[in-house]
Order: C-alpha cells, then sequence, then structure tokens
C-alpha cells in the first residue's frame, strides 16, 4: 500500500498522468513533480497538480521522489526508465510503475536492476482528455502486474488510492488481456465506421449516419449491461434467419465489398457462438457452411 509519506513523480503528464497526478493529490499524497515535454502540458498539469516541480527534464523530476510513474506513450516507457536509471534517478527501495495494458514488466528492466519494484496498473477505460479521465478512473477496473507478492499488493493499494478496483494479471497474460481490451473498445469504433461508411452511401451523409446509428449502439450496451453476450444478440443470426444472412453476403460479394465481407463472416461465426445454443443441430450446421463458402 502506498505510504503517507510516499513522494509520488509524474514522467509524462499527458491524459492518464495528470488525472492520476491530480487524484492522488485529491487524496493528501503528495505529487512531488511532474514531466512533460512541451510547456502547454506542464502549464495544464500545474492546474491541476498545484505547487507540484514541474519540468522537461525527467531526471530532475524523478531524483524527487520515491513513487515514479511513467506515463509516456508506449514506445517511451522503455527508455525513459533507462534514461532515469542510468542517471541515477531511481532509488534502491523505490517504486517504479507504468500504465500500458500491452506491455510487461520487462520495459522496467532498468530500474529492477537500479534496486526499485515494478509493476503496471492498467485502467481498462479509454480517456480522450485529462477531465474524462479524472472522472472515469475512480470505478474502472485496473490490472495490476507485478513480480512478487508484496510489490502486488503495495501496486493494489495505490489502484484503491485512485478509487479503482484491483484485477490480477500474470505477465504472460498481458497481450491477450490488452486485445480484449482493443477489440472491446477500438475495434468496436472500427466497426461502427464499417456501419457508417454504408449509411453514408444510401443517402446519410456526414454526421447523419452515426446520429442515426447512436441510439442502436446505446441500446445494445444497455441489453449488454442488463443481460450478458448470450442474451444481448438479436438479429438474423439469433433467429436462425439464414435466408437474411444470406442476402448479406450476396450482395457484399456482388458488390466487391471484400473488407466488409471479411468482417461480416470473420464477426458472424462468433454471433454463431452466442447463439448456437437457441439454434437446432441442423440451423448451426446450414449457418456454418454457408460462411464457409463466403471465407
Ligand atoms: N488514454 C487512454 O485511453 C489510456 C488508457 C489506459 C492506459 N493508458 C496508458 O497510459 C499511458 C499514457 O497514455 P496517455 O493517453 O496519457 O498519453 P498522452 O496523453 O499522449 O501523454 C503522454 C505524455 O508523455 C509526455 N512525453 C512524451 N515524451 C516525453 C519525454 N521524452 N519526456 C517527458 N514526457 C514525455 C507527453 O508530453 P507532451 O504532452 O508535452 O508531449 C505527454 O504529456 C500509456 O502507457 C497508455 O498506454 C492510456
Amino acid at each position: 500500500m502506498a505510504r503517507k509519506g510516499d513522494r509520488f513523480v509524474v514522467i509524462g503528464g499527458g491524459r492518464v498522468g495528470t488525472a492520476v497526478g491530480y487524484l492522488l493529490s485529491r487524496t493528501g499524497r503528495e505529487v512531488a513533480a511532474v514531466a512533460c515535454r512541451s510547456e502547454e502540458s506542464l502549464k495544464r498539469a500545474g492546474e491541476y497538480i498545484p505547487g507540484s516541480y514541474l519540468t522537461t527534464d525527467m531526471v530532475r523530476a524523478a531524483k524527487r521522489g520515491n513513487v515514479l510513474l511513467i506515463t509516456t506513450p508506449d514506445d517511451l516507457i522503455a527508455d525513459a526508465c533507462i534514461t532515469l536509471a542510468s542517471a541515477g534517478a531511481i532509488k534502491r527501495g523505490s517504486y517504479v510503475v507504468h500504465m500500458s495494458g500491452a506491455l510487461g514488466l520487462d520495459v522496467l528492466e532498468a530500474a529492477e536492476e537500479a534496486g526499485a519494484a515494478t509493476a503496471s496498473v492498467h485502467p481498462l477505460q479509454t480517456f480522450a482528455d485529462v477531465k474524462g479521465a479524472v472522472r472515469k478512473i475512480p470505478g474502472s477496473v485496473f490490472a495490476v502486474t507485478a513480480r512478487d507478492p508484496r510489490t502486488v499488493e503495495w501496486a493494489e493499494g495505490l489502484v484503491r488510492l485512485l478509487g479503482g478496483e484491483p484485477v490480477r494479471l500474470a505477465e504472460e497474460n498481458k497481450v491477450l488481456y490488452h486485445l480484449g481490451a482493443v477489440m472491446a473498445s477500438n475495434l468496436l469504433v472500427a466497426l461502427e465506421h464499417a456501419a457508417e461508411l454504408l449509411y453514408q452511401e444510401i443517402g446519410m451523409e456526414g454526421e447523419k449516419a452515426l446520429r442515426a446509428l447512436l441510439p442502436l449502439i446505446e441500446g445494445t450496451v444497455g441489453n449488454l449491461r442488463r443481460l450478458g453476450t448470450e442474451k444481448a444478440l438479436t438479429g438474423p443470426v439469433a433467429r436462425g434467419d439464414i435466408g437474411i444472412v444470406r442476402r448479406h453476403l450476396e450482395k457484399l460479394e456482388e458488390e466487391d465489398r471484400e473488407k466488409h465481407l471479411r468482417a461480416y463472416v470473420a464477426l458472424t461465426r462468433f454471433a454463431l457462438d452466442l447463439a448456437e445454443a437457441n439454434l437446432s443441430r441442423s440451423r448451426s450446421q446450414e449457418m456454418e457452411e454457408l460462411l464457409e463458402r463466403y471465407s
């Protein structure tokens, strides 16, 4: 558990770093310093975390604390850690944490070699700006990964301090975990884009297409929340309406819509997994054979 006397340092005062710094300072924790690249981000960090030392020099920032939160873009975490360790800014017995969903602890190896305990705590959420992150971090599930039980417990304490709900995640499962998050969020957006493109073609220009689709998307999310995936599935696959699925596939093929066809076949297979319990064996098989023809 983070102790009262801990001095937190945020390396990378962007959306997540600034929000985490703000939430920690709100619990009375000392956020000793924030490092960013640009003056603009430093100014914003200063507004959220007044009293914190603001600098574009991450080494000077890190030297002020014993809990370093590296919240730079993922590709820079390992380099930032090496820079800090080789400058002697990581003290033995300190903690170095990153918040990436996909990366393991290997990117913090330089900190471990310097005698720090390392962890990753990843909020399973999407944050478009600092304000949204401040609102959504409390209540989010956080995947917690660390090498030893003591550090896991410490990292869980940090998550609770932020108002989050910790869930333990083995390092070897991080990539699959992150894949799940990308499918649930980023690829959902991509899927809505695929639908939007079709609607724009049939006359719903510009933003009209997404505006027309949003109530349907929100209704679906509501069903997922109330009923879970299996019961939330409606539409031709859930009803076993093979004729409709066939029409869709024929149309996509006839119009040479390759990307839509690939996505439709792949996702309909997952829909069939959910619907199978309610369909007869022969209907499921017929549906599988139909999809196979378009694979
Ligand atoms: N956003 C999300 O939805 C989300 C969700 C879960 C986890 N995460 C994780 O949170 C971490 C941070 O993501 P983010 O979305 O907050 O990124 P972000 O908004 O782009 O912020 C990154 C910050 O790093 C700073 N930075 C870049 N290079 C630097 C350098 N060399 N020295 C010092 N600071 C430097 C940037 O400074 P400037 O602003 O001055 O360029 C920026 O403030 C990532 O590991 C990400 O995977 C993000």
